[in-house]
């Protein structure tokens, strides 16, 4: 059974709706360890509460290479297949990538390359899209750059606010997660320069 390795900073939604799928059996994975740069991470309490393995690794006084050389021995340890951030509000460096090749994806509220970095639902609002959504894509140094796995498209209301219109690409971020695991533990793709074609 494939081991995955999930990395957040807060919430814990999208692992919480992981952690749903593994335990009705629709995803034949099992969640080996859950790992948050913020100890008081919700997402970790979420996790212990489900008798998962939750460790709280603070980026304090580390250098990014540093804080990556930890967060990779702990996955190593736990012998994490796939990587999956799910809210990790950090930047990873190559060297971390490079430790797990193609095995690392994260979710982002855009449809990207719209809207990269931080509060992508209101840079959505504020440039005036009528349609935005979600993306599941593989992680590389860059920020929100890697080859996108799944996308999902979530039209934008004349009285949405930020709020209501994050809740609704949750909504879809929750779905398509899963399924972009599920592509990727399957191995029925192949990485074509930028294209991730699916078979
Ligand atoms: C999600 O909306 C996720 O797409 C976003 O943070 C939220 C985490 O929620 N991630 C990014 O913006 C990454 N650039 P969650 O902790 O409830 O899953």
């Amino acid at each position: 059974m494939k081991r995955l390795g999930i990395l957040l900073s807060g919430r814990g939604s999208n692992f919480e709706a992981i952690a749903d799928q593994v335990a009705a059996g629709r995803l034949d994975a099992t969640i080996a360890v859950v790992i948050s740069n913020r100890p008081e991470a919700r997402g970790l309490d979420l996790a212990r509460e489900r008798g998962l393995i939750a460790v709280p690794l603070s980026a304090k006084g580390l250098d990014r290479e540093a804080y990556d050389r930890l967060l990779v021995e702990e996955l190593h340890k736990h012998a994490v297949d796939l990587v999956c951030l799910a809210g990790f509000m950090r930047l990873l460096s190559a060297n971390f990538v490079r430790a797990f090749p193609q095995r690392i994806l994260n979710i982002h509220p855009s449809l990207l390359p719209s809207f990269p970095g931080l509060d992508a639902q209101q840079q959505a609002l504020e440039h005036g899209v009528k349609i935005t959504g979600c993306t599941v894509h593989l992680v590389d140094e860059y920020l929100d750059a890697g080859p996108i796995i799944l996308q999902a498209a979530v039209p934008v209301e004349d009285d949405d606010t930020v709020e209501s219109l994050s809740a609704r690409i949750l909504a879809q971020e929750h779905r398509i997660y899963s399924e972009a695991i599920r592509i990727m533990l399957s191995g029925s793709f192949r990485i074509d320069g930028r294209r991730v074609k699916l078979r």
